[in-house]
């Protein structure tokens, strides 16, 4: 037996710092607190833009004119429908499960289900294929919450925008301007955010030349974890269980003192402020007021305020997941429900740069430092203790 020596072989864990790719899609500024997407600050996207507008810019390049803009939400809004057998299936599973392991069946039953679909696209196929995504996502989501309920699904209406469509599909009626805006927001300040892990995994898939339906699984797959995307779910669930602000402040001390990680706040790469988390603060504050939720908001900002206190010196502060919470609750949408919306809105990002990726593809394959043994003589079973 041998061991090999690792001396010289220098790696971080998690591959903190390590660069996989360039990008002309989005990029995350740690150190300042912002974000972009083509170059365009996500705090003016969140002012003035919309989703549809947003995806497409992350999908050409460009900010659409007003005719591209009409001609792309008209063939996302044609492809809101599913096949109505995708959803009887899904629904259909014997057990329960999470929205977003159905959500994730769901984009697998779409590609199951679909003739059309090869298995190896080509790249303007996959791009097609992304759009249709992006709409039928929202629609599984909606479909899902209301499911979850015991509510039939409502026909998407395809003379609503995307974010008012979703708000419709979930509710069945039309909701407030400021619910609409708030929702349109949301997707946009969800639709990128750099080589998180989501959209790593997805990356991985595509560079095998798998189809594009695999990547956005394993994108699925991996923003469900609470230290990614469902850390939403959890924040509003810490909050929920907190009754008074005095409770919070009880709460947060323990959990300082015990060194116990505090869901929605820490980034691998925001040192400042995430500016998307300094946008949902605002709304959150409005809807909350709204709402007659502004307990809980004020149960939120203590412990925001005893964090800060306490971590800011090593850069913990909220990130996305600590208001969007809250402002989905002012909604009136279930928990359960935050981290499906998530990745309704991040599968613009991850298509566009699955789709960047290949481009001038290769296959992602990184090693790892074996410290096991080698040439271990093979023991026939009989002489085994
Ligand atoms: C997002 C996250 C995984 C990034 O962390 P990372 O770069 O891998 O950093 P680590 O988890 O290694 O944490 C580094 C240090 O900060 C601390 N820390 C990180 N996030 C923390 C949090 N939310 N609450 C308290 N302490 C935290 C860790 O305990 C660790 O402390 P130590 O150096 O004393 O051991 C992490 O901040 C986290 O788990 N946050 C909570 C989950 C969450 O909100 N996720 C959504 C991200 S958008």
């Amino acid at each position: 037996m041998r061991y090999i020596s690792n001396e010289e072989i220098q790696f971080t864990k998690g591959l903190e710092g390590v660069v996989s790719n360039s990008t002309q899609i989005g990029y995350v500024d740690g150190e300042a607190g912002k974000l972009y997407y083509r170059g365009y600050d996500v705090a003016d996207l969140a002012e003035h833009s919309t989703y549809e507008e947003t995806a497409y810019l992350l999908f050409y390049g460009k900010l659409p004119n007003q005719k591209e803009l009409a001609a792309f939400s008209k063939k996302l809004a044609s492809y809101r429908a599913l096949p109505s057998d995708v959803l009887d299936r899904l629904v259909d599973m014997p057990c329960p499960c999470h929205p977003m392991s159905m959500l994730r069946t769901g984009v697998s039953l779409l590609e199951c289900m679909d003739e059309s679909c090869p298995i190896a696209e080509d790249l303007e196929s996959k791009k097609e294929y992304g759009i249709r995504l992006i709409a039928q996502m929202a629609t599984l989501t909606a479909d899902i919450a209301r499911h979850r309920e015991n509510l039939p699904p409502i026909e998407p209406d395809p003379s609503l925008s995307h974010a008012a469509n979703f708000l419709y599909m979930l509710n069945g009626k039309r909701g407030e301007p400021l619910a609409e805006r708030v929702m349109d927001v949301a997707l946009i300040l969800h639709a990128d955010h750099g080589m998180n892990a989501s959209t790593f995994a997805s990356m991985v898939v595509a560079s095998t030349l798998s189809d594009l339906y695999s990547s956005v699984t394993a994108g699925i797959g991996s923003l469900k974890g609470p230290l990614h995307g469902g850390a939403n779910e959890r924040v509003i669930q810490m909050l929920k269980s907190l009754s008074s602000v005095e409770e919070a402040e009880t709460f947060v001390e323990r959990a300082i003192s015990k060194k116990e990680k505090i869901m929605g706040f820490g980034h691998r790469v925001y040192k400042a402020y995430d500016p998307r988390a300094k946008i949902f603060q605002g709304y959150a504050r409005e809807l909350t007021e709204l709402t007659g939720n502004d307990s809980l908001f004020a149960i939120a900002r203590t412990i925001e305020k005893r964090v800060i206190e306490a971590y800011a010196d090593k850069g913990i502060l909220p990130n996305v997941d600590f208001y969007s919470g809250l402002i989905y609750h002012s909604l009136g949408i279930d928990g359960s429900i935050f981290t499906p919306i998530f990745a309704a809105s991040r599968i613009a990002g991850w298509v566009a740069r699955v789709i960047e990726y290949l481009e001038d593809n290769r296959l992602f394959r990184p090693r790892a430092i074996y410290q096991g043994p080698l040439d271990v003589p093979y023991v026939p079973i009989e002489e085994r203790e």
